[in-house]
């Protein structure tokens, strides 16, 4: 008895040496409305499959070298305290973390706005797609929701789910599998058991209900804010000598396929060799660009447009390397562009603002290409030096809200909101809308 008394005065001085300290008085943040329950999970829905991080290698990437830093990867260089060696996939283990962080968390579910289940979906699904478990792919997220059922069944109950989220690392397409289709990936999209939960992904299907894409994590995460403006101020100032770039990031771009994206690939990694000097081609197959961001940073920072065909899946990380780079992104399918990322680009909800997103981008339709009816270089020589500039201004204002900035930053750099503090307003937004519905 004496000693429960005892550790419960020590955490009572704890906290208000941490409130006199101003730990808690610095954040600003109204917390009506926008209080978070973490629910508890047993470690093999999370802590487990991130130290299991090489289980699949060499069958699919290794993971264990980017699990430092809370997910965000190892330094690239002590002078460059804003780089890390980053892997997307590892955006589950982050952004955990900065939900661990986040100053509305509430320890009673009832009271809660919001409930974030820590559940590492794309680190499970692994044992699916490249594992002994892929002839029950069609199942995956059951063993969760049987858990979510049989403990403290009354979280769950509340709402049916439509309070609780969680974020995927990997794109949609690797969760929506159709029940009777043999195909790639898990049905965890199509259980009708989480249709009421919100995905957060970095790619959505095209109508989506669940899910909702997110920002890439890139390698840039800055820790307060003179770092973050010293960056983004130089990349207005690069001296960009190459008119456009093109990252090959799949092995296949090369191959005779058929397949229409592939073939736009194909047009375009032509039309850049026989425009050397004009464009600059970029080699990120394997994790050549997550390992060594340097150079290929470098790259970016000295390009005008950065050109995205869809590869292997509409969308990719480069979208949000160029944009942090200032590099002006070029999209040629919808599905890549306005179809995705509306919180954090601030389309309008669901009525797609093409004019917007052309004040920072450019559309070149995929057909076009492909029937040679235009050359993309065409389209970028036309645009004039005036409307390139700005473009770039235009990026620049979004470039902080498509970023995820060290969890360990400054507490004027928490002020700001970064890609995680949107998609959490989304999130809170989502919820309360479909709870009036
Ligand atoms: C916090 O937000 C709620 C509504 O969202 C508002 O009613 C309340 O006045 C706000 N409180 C403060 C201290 O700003
Ligand atoms: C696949 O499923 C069948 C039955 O449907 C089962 O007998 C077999 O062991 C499973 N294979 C693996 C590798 O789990
Ligand atoms: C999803 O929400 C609806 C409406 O609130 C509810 O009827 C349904 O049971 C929920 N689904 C699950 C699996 O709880
Ligand atoms: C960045 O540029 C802005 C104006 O565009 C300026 O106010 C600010 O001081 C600059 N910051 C750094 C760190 O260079």
């Amino acid at each position: 008895m004496a000693k429960i008394t005892i550790t419960t005065a020590v955490v009572l001085i704890f906290f208000l040496l941490l409130e006199l300290a101003g730990i808690y008085l610095a954040s600003p943040l109204n917390c009506t409305d926008r209080k978070i329950y973490i629910r508890r999970l047993p470690i093999r829905y999370n802590k487990v499959l991130a130290v299991s991080c090489s289980r699949y290698s060499p069958l699919t990437i290794n993971l264990c070298p980017y699990l430092h830093n809370s997910g965000l990867g190892p330094k690239v260089h002590d002078r460059f305290r804003s780089w890390h060696r980053t892997h997307h996939h590892l955006i589950e283990k982050f952004f955990h973390r900065r939900v661990q962080d986040y100053p509305c968390l509430i320890g009673d579910p009832k009271q809660a706005n919001a409930i974030f289940l820590p559940y590492y979906v794309g680190l499970d699904s692994l044992r699916f797609l490249y594992g002994d478990g892929w002839n029950s792919s069609v199942q995956h997220g059951m063993d969760l929701f049987n858990y979510l059922l049989k403990n403290n069944a009354e979280i769950w109950r509340r709402n049916g789910g439509s309070d609780h989220f969680l974020i995927s690392g990997r794109s949609s397409w690797d969760f929506s599998r159709p029940k009777m289709k043999l195909d790639w990936g898990t049905s965890f999209l199509e259980l009708p058991e989480f249709f009421n939960v919100t995905v957060l992904t970095p790619e959505s299907r095209r109508w989506s209900w669940q899910e909702q894409a997110i920002p890439y994590m890139t390698s840039f995460h800055p820790k307060n804010v003179a770092e973050f403006y010293k960056w983004v101020n130089m990349t207005e100032k690069m001296d960009r000598t190459s008119l456009m770039l093109f990252v090959k990031s799949s092995t296949d771009v090369d191959s005779s396929d058929e397949d229409v994206a592939d073939i736009l690939s194909q047009k375009i990694l032509k039309e850049c060799r026989t425009n050397f000097g004009l464009c600059t081609l970029v080699d990120c197959t394997g994790k050549k660009c997550e390992d060594e961001p340097k150079s290929y940073i470098h790259s970016l920072l000295h390009s005008k447009f950065c050109l995205h065909p869809p590869g292997i899946s509409p969308t990719t990380r480069q979208i949000f390397d160029g944009i942090i780079a200032g590099c002006i992104p070029v999209f040629f399918d919808e599905m890549t562009s306005s179809f995705q990322y509306k919180w954090h680009l601030k389309f309008p909800e669901k009525n797609v603002d093409q004019q917007l997103l052309s004040t920072f981008s450019v559309f070149i339709s995929e057909k076009d290409v492909v029937e040679e009816t235009v050359t993309v270089l065409d389209v970028l020589t036309k645009i004039g030096e005036k409307e390139v500039n700005l473009m770039r201004k235009e990026l620049k204002k979004r470039v902080f809200g498509v970023m995820y900035r060290s969890h360990k930053a400054s507490p004027e750099l928490k002020e700001m909101k970064d890609a995680f503090d949107l998609a959490i307003d989304g999130v809170f937004q989502r919820i309360k809308t479909r709870q009036n519905h």
